[in-house]
């Protein structure tokens, strides 16, 4: 049975990209089809020739599944007209990240656990941005039917995808004493394991894309962690998967070059002004100083002041920082399996 994942895709990449809505319902249309292969080249070959030279198409019904409908191009931009998920975008790094791509003229899918803010978000990105830019969807990224709807709700509200930032992420430190089980796999399904669920259904939608248009490129770009690059000390469930994130990403990007896929992570520095260290009851900033983790500091602020001076930037890292980092990563077309410290120096490749 032909699913709208599977002929959305197919759709927006014949019609040039941009942002393409399915709805159930009928009427008249630009182009009608009537019956179309599975096989999403001899898909895209059967709307080619039904298209002719026609270039102002932009309703297309198809006979018994429903309407699919262009919307107005984003002209202008470095990622002008590009579809996007972040998942993890309703606070932190995600919803920076997700915020510069908008501003460089993408359409965004706000993908999170927690729903009610990311709806929040998508309301008022789309106030700033233009109606329709920025969608929220639900998605818990450690649970593979949960990711599977995510997938297919993208193709219903933009018709496809052309980069995933896969950015969801928790941490839970503590040392060998201390750490249990549960919080060993907690810390480990979300961001191991849901990286490769996001990825695995991401690039079903990617494939089908390439399948109809072998020129174009896409981008699945991990947020990683300096973590994934060197050990953390009281913190191995968080680094350990942020490790094995990297063997992903070159794994991925081994196998998906042949479909025009390219695989990178960016491993970022603290991000010493976002709620994962700053929250005022349980940020990193109180833990550490309540844990004792760093010697004679007697305030937040003597905690802040120790990790900055672990930089030779002497900064934290901020999210426009990362955002450069991911746009260096889509617009380059000679680079996958990489992994890129976003660290202010902090950490260096050898
Ligand atoms: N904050 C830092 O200093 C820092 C540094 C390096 C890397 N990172 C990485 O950046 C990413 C984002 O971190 P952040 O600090 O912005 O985090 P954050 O806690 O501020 O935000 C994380 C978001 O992910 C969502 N989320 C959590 N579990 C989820 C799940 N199972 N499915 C879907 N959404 C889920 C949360 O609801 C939240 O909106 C993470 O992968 C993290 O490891 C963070």
């Amino acid at each position: 049975m032909q699913t709208i994942s599977n002929i959305a895709p197919v759709l927006r990449t014949v019609l040039g990209g941009g942002a393409l809505t399915y709805s159930e319902e009928t009427g008249p249309c630009d182009l009608n089809l009537s019956a179309i292969p599975d096989d999403p080249t001899a898909m895209a070959d059967a709307v080619r020739s039904s298209m002719g030279s026609r270039t102002d198409i932009h309703t297309i019904g198809v006979a018994g599944v429903g309407t699919f409908t262009r919307h107005s191009p984003v002209q202008s931009g470095r990622l002008a007209d590009k579809t996007a998920i972040v998942t993890g975008a309703a606070q932190g790094f995600g919803l920076g990240i997700a915020e510069a791509m908008l501003a460089e003229g993408a359409w965004v899918v706000i993908a999170d656990l927690n729903i009610t803010l990311a709806q929040e978000i998508a309301k008022t990105l789309c106030a700033r941005f233009g109606a329709g830019r920025a969608v929220a969807v639900r998605v818990d990224v450690s649970d593979e039917t949960s990711v599977a709807a995510m997938i297919e709700e993208t193709a219903r509200m933009l018709g496809g995808l052309d980069i995933l930032v896969s950015n969801a992420g928790v941490l839970k430190a503590g040392s060998l004493e201390e750490m249990d089980v549960e919080s060993f796999a907690f810390v480990t399904r979300v961001n191991y394991q849901g990286y490769f669920l996001c990825t695995k259904y991401a690039s079903q939608m990617m494939k089908r894309q390439h399948a109809a248009d072998p020129d174009r490129m896409y981008d699945i770009i991990q947020v990683n962690s300096k973590s994934g690059l060197e050990g953390s000390n009281k913190n191995f469930a968080y680094a350990g998967g942020k490790f094995g994130g990297i063997g992903l990403t070159q794994s991925f990007a081994l196998e998906l070059i042949p479909y025009g896929i390219k695989v990178n992570a960016v491993c970022p520095g603290n991000l010493l002004d976002g709620p994962l260290w700053s929250d005022p009851e349980k940020g990193l900033f109180v833990q550490y100083l309540h844990a004792g983790k760093v010697p004679g500091a007697k305030t937040v602020d003597d905690v802040r002041r120790y990790y900055e001076a672990k930089v030779p930037m002497g900064r934290g890292c901020e999210v426009q920082d990362v955002a450069r980092a991911i746009f260096y990563l889509i617009e380059q077309q000679y680079e996958t399996g990489q992994a890129l410290p976003v660290t202010g120096g902090q950490v260096m490749l050898r």
